[in-house]
């Protein structure tokens, strides 16, 4: 199956298994909205339980809080996002599509990187065993060439980025011959900055309207807090504040589903650290953070480093955690070293001192934030893209979501073989002995296979089936979602085994 009609599929199977729903559905929906149904916040909430229990469980000196989506309007002022969150934008003439530029550019960037890996592939068919790789990729002219063409775009992009120089951009689409995946044609308009923040009115005109943006990014809301975390909570430095909330930005590119929305949740950590140990720390969370994608137990092959050419206005080092989605690796998460660059704003444009007094150096500082930036939304997406699977079983077939147990929406149902004979009172008894520790799910409609495919395909770890032997001797069958074998298990044993297994402690444990 090809990655695109993989992806269509992906998209389907959340709709059909009440994972997500378009927003307001019954209107057509709203262009890169998204609701969640009661499989999909199931998992959206224990993804957030990883992650929250990952930070502020595990690590002691990393605390959470609950910040307002609507701030001081002069904390974007200070923050840079009035005056520098813009996208360029491009539109193509024949087919009044919008795209971002410095995507477009990316993309091609990355097919010159295929080209290359699909170089490679032929030279490995083609040498067999004694195919020396880092040899051939620093040798083969064809692939020097190529690698010289993406430098080449990759430095004259960075700079045009830097230096803001809009109608370069454009120049690079035009040479590089980059074409509208609509249209086919490289009619482009000129470039244009767009600002991706929302505004709204807070209190009534009448009362003299102030213009408030919905957050663009929760770190601010960190930030804001920093002096009264640090005083209530007593913290030292190194410490970290860790947040999980919505945030909203006008994408006006938004395509590939839940990868980017218009309103999404983002699970943020910023660690205030003393100045000139930043990048240091900045090494410590980017292996602690890739550690705690591997821990879910998706291919490693998954997932890259990506590094920032152009940095963001606040930082001095950035890397992705890049996933490689149906449609391509793409940025699952930031870590980005931001400096005193927020605090030393607020302390500007507040007039607020936001300093700390480090006891054994003896010195009043604006600490330093290395910042962990995670989209709620794209993890899930990548977990959800990472875990489906079709398999052909002979004369059927069936679709699995293979999810790491512990974040599965439902850990175990319960299905009688028949609604009758006492076995639907005794499967009663065993939901009431598993549902205060975990979710699980009472099925009693249809044939056994059919409630077997309906648990796959929602990624239910176990199905435990309660038959006429289950009445004599007190045991049941536990079905295993992956390998779908089947073992005869007694009920005073079930608790055990379906907990240890989906507990989320089995993740938290590996990190
Ligand atoms: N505080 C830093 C910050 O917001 P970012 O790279 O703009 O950095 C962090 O965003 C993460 O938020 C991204 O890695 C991505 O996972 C997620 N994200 C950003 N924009 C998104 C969108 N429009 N839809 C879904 N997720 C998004």
């Amino acid at each position: 199956m090809n990655q695109e009609d993989l992806f269509k599929k992906i998209v389907a199977h959340c709709k059909e298994y009440g994972f997500i729903f378009p927003s307001s559905e019954i209107y057509d929906g709203l262009s890169a909205v998204y609701d969640y149904g009661q499989n999909g916040v199931q998992l959206k909430n224990n993804i957030k339980e990883y992650w929250w229990k990952a930070m502020t469980q595990l690590n002691e000196e990393v605390v959470g809080i609950d910040s307002a989506i609507f701030m001081h309007p002069t904390v974007w002022k200070a923050s840079g996002h009035v005056d520098e969150f813009n996208d360029p934008l491009i539109d193509n003439k024949d087919s009044k599509k919008r795209y971002r530029a410095d995507v477009l550019i990316e993309e091609h960037i990355e097919k010159i990187r295929e080209k290359i890996a699909k170089e490679v592939e032929k030279a490995k068919k083609r040498f067999g065993d004694s195919f020396n790789e880092e040899m051939f990729v620093s040798t083969n002219p064809r692939v020097l060439e190529y690698k010289e063409k993406i430098d080449k775009i990759t430095q004259r992009f960075t700079k045009a980025l830097e230096t803001n120089d809009l109608e370069d951009l454009r120049n690079i689409i035009i040479e590089e011959g980059i074409i509208c995946p609509i249209s086919g044609s490289k009619n482009w308009t000129e470039v244009r900055q767009f600002n991706l923040m929302f505004d709204t009115k807070l209190g009534s005109v009448a009362e003299g309207a102030n213009t408030i943006y919905l957050r663009p990014e929760t770190a601010q809301g960190i930030f804001v807090n920093y002096l009264n975390v640090q005083k209530t909570g007593r913290m030292k430095i190194p410490f970290g504040i860790a947040q999980i909330g919505k945030a909203f930005r006008n994408e006006i590119v938004a395509r590939q589903f839940i990868f980017r929305m218009r309103e999404f949740e983002q699970m943020e950590m910023q660690y205030f650290v003393r100045p000139g140990e930043e990048l240091q720390w900045f090494e410590y969370w980017k292996e602690k953070r890739l550690k705690w994608h591997l821990a879910l137990g998706f291919p490693e092959t998954k997932y890259r480093w990506h590094k920032h050419e152009k940095l963001a206005h606040y930082a001095n080092a950035a890397y992705d955690i890049e996933f490689e989605f149906p449609f391509g690796f793409k940025e699952l998460e930031g870590i980005h070293s931001r400096t005193d660059f927020d605090l030393s704003q607020h302390e500007k444009f507040s007039g607020k001192k936001i300093r700390y007094f480090d006891n054994e150096t003896e010195e009043s500082y604006v600490p330093y934030v290395v910042e962990t930036s995670i989209g709620l939304d794209r993890t899930f997406l990548a977990v959800l893209s990472a875990s489906y699977k079709e398999e052909n079983l002979g004369e059927e077939s069936r679709v699995v979501l293979s999810i790491p147990p512990a974040l599965a929406p439902i850990k175990a149902a319960v299905l009688p073989l028949v609604k009758k004979d006492g076995l639907p009172e005794l499967a009663r008894e065993i939901m009431d002995i598993l549902k205060y520790e975990m979710n699980c799910m009472y099925e009693e409609k249809d044939s056994i296979g059919k409630r077997y495919r309906r648990q796959d395909a929602i990624g239910t770890p176990y199905c435990i089936t309660v038959d006429h032997q289950s009445l004599e001797d007190s045991t049941v069958t536990l079905r295993y979602r992956d390998t779908m074998q089947q073992e005869r298990i007694s009920i005073d044993k079930l608790f055990d085994i379906v907990k240890s297994k989906t507990d989320m402690n089995t993740l938290l444990k590996k990190l």
